[in-house]
């Protein structure tokens, strides 16, 4: 059977409206389209994130009348449950969509079965439409929603030879302006920072969000530092920028469920690594982002330490989806190598 690409252009612009709503937040990016029976796009939207209406109830809302044999294109398969907004399926029903299209099956066990309720009431209904390029871009959401826990990012910056820090300590600063500029833009595009008490007695880190000259970025997440060692009260991650969690616990998974009770949906994991390689062994990484800046430092400061892995057959495999150059730095983005949150372009390598 040949693949239907009549909607592909009408859902590649559903998936860049999508990006205009939030990356962070308990919600996903949602973009929709509407199309007249000539597949014409004559009403667009997208979400703005929890508590806001879904972009298929904004689309509709552009429209004073929804013309006969109307499509509507979605990025994600429109709910089908009453949360802070009513269930997306049925508004699609009433305005009198006679067909949808839609990218990503929806994760959510209570919002799922939006497709179902659509067909049964006669709206002609095809899904999975660019299926891998939305399933990418809400791989976070999907893969938090799926494993009822947030998506773990864990961060590094080494040296080419892997060393996180140089043998006295100082890592202050192994990557260059850009990779910290980039680093900095994905941290307020996440819902909290995670870092043990030894970075923070070793660094004393703000673990804010920071734009290049220094200000804050609008959105900064809660930040978060584990482990049973007292810190001072002047330790900078706990002023006023944001708000901070203290969790006197060892245990990861533990540490994971408190943070999904507190809305994150996406922790970024920043070390130092004990941490990181406890995450690591642990098999709780969703996704690496690693900056590799030209020197070398020898010694035994590595980025990660024992991750139980004793010999070859062991070895924790990842695929790289993207690798490229931020200043004189490298930035590797890889996922482990079983994981549905790889880039669907590159396949296990
Ligand atoms: N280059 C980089 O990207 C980077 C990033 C961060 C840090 N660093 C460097 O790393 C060094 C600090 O390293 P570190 O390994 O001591 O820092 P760390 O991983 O931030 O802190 C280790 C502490 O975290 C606590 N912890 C909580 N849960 C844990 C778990 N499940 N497993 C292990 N520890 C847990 C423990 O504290 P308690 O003993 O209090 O229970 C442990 O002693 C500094 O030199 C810093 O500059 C480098």
């Amino acid at each position: 059977m040949t693949a239907d690409h009549r909607f592909d252009a009408a859902m590649t612009r559903a998936l860049e409206l999508a990006l205009r709503g939030p990356a962070h937040g308990v919600n996903p990016q949602v973009g929709a389209v509407i199309l007249d029976r000539n597949l014409n796009i004559i009403a667009e939207g997208w979400h703005e994130g929890s508590g806001t209406p879904h972009a298929e109830v904004v689309a509709l809302a552009q429209l004073a009348i929804i013309p006969d044999g109307a499509t509507a294109v979605v990025t994600l398969e429109p709910c089908n449950h009453t949360g802070k907004t009513g269930p997306c399926a049925q508004a699609l029903i009433s305005a009198g969509i006679s067909r949808v299209v839609y990218a990503s099956s929806d994760a959510g066990q209570a919002s799922a079965n939006g497709a179902e309720t659509l067909r049964t009431a006669g709206v002609e209904v095809i899904g999975g439409v660019m299926a891998a390029e939305a399933d990418h871009q809400n791989r976070v959401w999907l893969t938090a929603t799926k494993q009822g826990h947030p998506f773990v990012t864990l961060k590094w910056a080494t040296s080419l030879d892997g060393r996180a820090a140089a043998t006295d300590g100082t890592s202050q600063w192994i990557s260059g302006p850009e990779s910290r500029a980039d680093s900095h833009l994905r941290r307020s595009q996440v819902d909290a920072i995670l870092v043990g008490t030894g970075t923070v007695l070793a660094d004393d880190p703000t673990l804010t969000a920071r734009k290049p000259d220094g200000s804050l970025y609008p959105h900064q997440p809660l930040r978060v530092v584990i482990g049973d060692r007292d810190l001072p009260a002047t330790a900078k991650m706990f002023n006023s920028d944001a708000e901070t969690l203290a969790l006197k616990t060892r245990d990861l998974n533990q540490v994971l469920l408190q943070l999904r009770d507190h809305g994150v949906k996406h922790v970024w994991v920043e070390g130092g690594p004990q941490v990181a390689s406890q995450f690591v062994a642990a098999n709780l990484v969703n996704e690496f982002v690693i900056y590799q800046a030209p020197m070398l430092l020898g010694g035994t400061r590595t980025a990660l330490g024992d991750i139980g892995v004793a010999s070859m057959p062991q070895a924790k495999h990842l695929s790289v989806a993207s690798v490229s150059q931020l200043g004189s730095d490298l930035l590797i983005i890889a996922n482990p190598a079983t994981s549905p949150a790889a880039n669907p372009e590159e396949g296990n390598n």
